[in-house]
């Protein structure tokens, strides 16, 4: 499909799946409240868990939300990029009123993706997009992913995904920045940015099921921390913890193996014969941190 083609379908009220740099995207215009319902039917999404808006720039950011000094910083920083922000929504931006399922706070993101970025543009709109996955299951890193899941669906395809694990995000609508999701925008990396530490923050006000305990989840049932391999078991590796199947890294590389995970865990997952996955053990620092997160709540 071509760019202008999808444009075209966002801009007449359908759905277009499309690559981010984080995860595929299921869009639609985030100013059209049937094309939003849309969404939130096609995933079996609860209407309670509010969606991403995704722009070109700060400044079409500022069309929709009160941006602050924190805010300013880190966009200047990460954006584009795996950085999704929470800030208060303008009362005069035309957002339909289910993308932020009700909340006077929205999640915004410039993506850096080539693909996305274009779509933005061509559509002229700003693109309300979750993973596009059924509601609970592992998020699309490849256009095949997507397709396995919604045959019907148009879908702009492009490159897999290049961090392979969806953007951090960062609310900075109260008195000091927390971490909502980790991401592969670390800890370290926001502290150092604000000169303050920010940190992860669980329990919030909404029940968003991204962060809510059972998520990420695929068919298989999942093993974490294995050393090795029991029968019946198909092994995802990291480093030197090799369980005679797939590696995430065999350099031990965090970023490399949160690239692989959702790829190994959607192949494997996709095999009929695959009942049990077990999975090396992961470091719990920087990016290891929001893969460890991952896993976690696929296994919960
Ligand atoms: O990397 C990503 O962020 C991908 C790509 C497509 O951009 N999108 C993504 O969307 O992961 P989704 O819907 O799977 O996750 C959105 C998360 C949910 O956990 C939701 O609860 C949270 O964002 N969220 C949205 N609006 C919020 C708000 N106003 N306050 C707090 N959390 C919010
Ligand atoms: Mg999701």
């Amino acid at each position: 499909m071509m760019i202008k083609t999808a444009a075209d379908l966002i801009k007449a009220g359908d759905l277009v799946a499309f690559p981010t740099e984080t995860v595929y995207g299921l869009g639609a215009d985030a100013t059209n409240e049937e094309a939003i319902k849309k969404i939130y039917q096609l995933k079996g999404r609860p209407s309670n868990n509010p969606l991403i808006v995704h722009v070109n720039d700060i400044y079409e950011a500022a069309e929709i939300v009160t941006l602050n000094r924190a805010a300013e910083i880190l966009a200047e920083i990460f954006w584009p990029g795996p950085l999704t922000l929470v800030l208060p929504l303008k009362k005069k931006a035309k957002i339909a009123p289910s993308v932020t399922a009700g909340l006077k706070t929205i999640a915004i993101r410039v993506p850096s993706h080539k693909t996305a970025r274009a779509l933005i543009k061509a559509a002229g709109c700003p693109i309300a997009a979750p993973s596009a996955n059924p509601s609970g299951y592992v998020s699309p890193t490849s256009a095949d992913h997507v397709s396995s899941h919604f045959s019907d669906l148009y879908i702009l395809a492009g490159s897999n995904s290049e961090y392979g694990l969806e953007s951090t995000i960062v609310d900075l609508s109260g008195d000091c920045a927390k971490i909502l999701r980790y991401g592969f925008i670390t800890p370290e990396a926001l502290s150092e940015a604000l000169g303050e530490k920010v940190q992860y923050k669980s329990g919030v006000d909404i029940k968003a099921p991204g962060m809510m305990e059972k998520h990420y989840s695929p068919r298989a049932k999942i093993r974490l921390n294995a050393k090795e391999l029991n029968p019946g078991e198909k092994g995802i590796g990291f480093g030197v913890i090799d369980l005679g199947g797939l590696n995430l890294s065999e350099g031990a590389k965090l970023e490399e193996a949160a690239a692989n995970l959702y790829n190994m865990i959607q192949l494997l997952d996709s095999q009929e014969d695959t009942t049990n996955i077990a999975i090396a053990p992961i470091p719990n620092i920087g990016i290891g941190l929001a893969i460890n997160d991952r896993l976690k709540r696929a296994i919960a």
